[in-house]
């Protein structure tokens, strides 16, 4: 089967605080982006990648990335979700793809989660989890509690997330053109009528985000290189 990823690399990472973008950002001298993208196309079902970057971005032609034939490089948009339709809408024959959709900030993704996610094969789709380990609170606007959830049931969400191309398509246009506030795969396809399957992941798939990320993604890629 066919497998293309699609990978979001269109943020500007407010939360990171840096001179650049969180992405292009280094690790052991290559950017998170290309330890992100390397790992997803040094998995073998995976033929190539569409890279949602910024229109005026100028960091990712200075990479060998860019003139990568397996990479096809497209505008992303204003939320994630957007950049995540632009790359769908750049697949030829969806009906015949399956996407992995992994976020440019999670460079430490294994193959061996890779394997576990693509074990799923229904039209559901799937996505890399973790269960809860904290208690979770839910607050109201003045961040006092009202609840307590049952943490049996809690799982927080990472990325790949795996989907039919066409069917995630479908399902990221309609509950756009909705106005939901979409900040994963899987919420589109829940809307639209789908049970996403919970694979569990690791903890060490970090979605790099504040300044002390970087040192313990750093950390964990040493440790993937073993
Ligand atoms: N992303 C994107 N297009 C956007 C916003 C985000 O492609 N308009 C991408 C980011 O580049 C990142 C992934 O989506 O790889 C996850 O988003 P996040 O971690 O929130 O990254 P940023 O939005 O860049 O960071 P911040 O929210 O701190 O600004
Ligand atoms: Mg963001």
């Amino acid at each position: 089967r066919q497998i293309i990823a699609v990978v979001p690399a269109a943020g500007v990472g407010s939360r990171m605080q840096a001179d650049k973008p969180k992405q292009y950002l280094r690790i052991y001298g290559k950017t998170i982006l290309e330890h992100t993208v390397g790992a997803l196309l040094s998995y073998p079902p995976v033929k190539r990648v569409i890279l949602a970057v910024a229109e005026n971005d100028p960091y990712l032609r200075r990479l060998p990335l860019a003139r990568d034939s397996r990479i096809q490089i497209v505008s992303g948009g204003e939320t994630r979700a957007e950049s995540v339709l632009n790359g769908l809408k750049a697949i030829e024959n969806p009906e015949r793809i399956q996407v992995l959709v992994h976020d440019a900030a999670r460079p430490c993704i294994t193959h061996e989660d890779l394997d576990k996610l693509l074990r799923v094969t229904d039209e559901n789709g799937a996505i890399l989890a973790l269960p809860a380990v904290d208690t979770i609170k839910t607050s109201d606007v003045r961040q006092q509690i009202i609840r307590t959830e049952d943490r049996n049931f809690i799982w927080l969400a990472q990325t790949p997330q795996f989907f039919r191309a066409d069917v995630l398509l479908r399902a990221l246009e309609q509950a756009l053109a909705q106005g939901f506030n979409i900040t994963d795969e899987a919420s589109a396809m829940e809307l639209a009528g789908f049970r996403p399957h919970l694979v569990t992941g690791r903890s060490d798939n970090i979605k790099v985000t504040r300044p002390e990320d970087l040192a313990l993604a750093e950390f964990y890629l040493s440790q993937k290189n073993k």
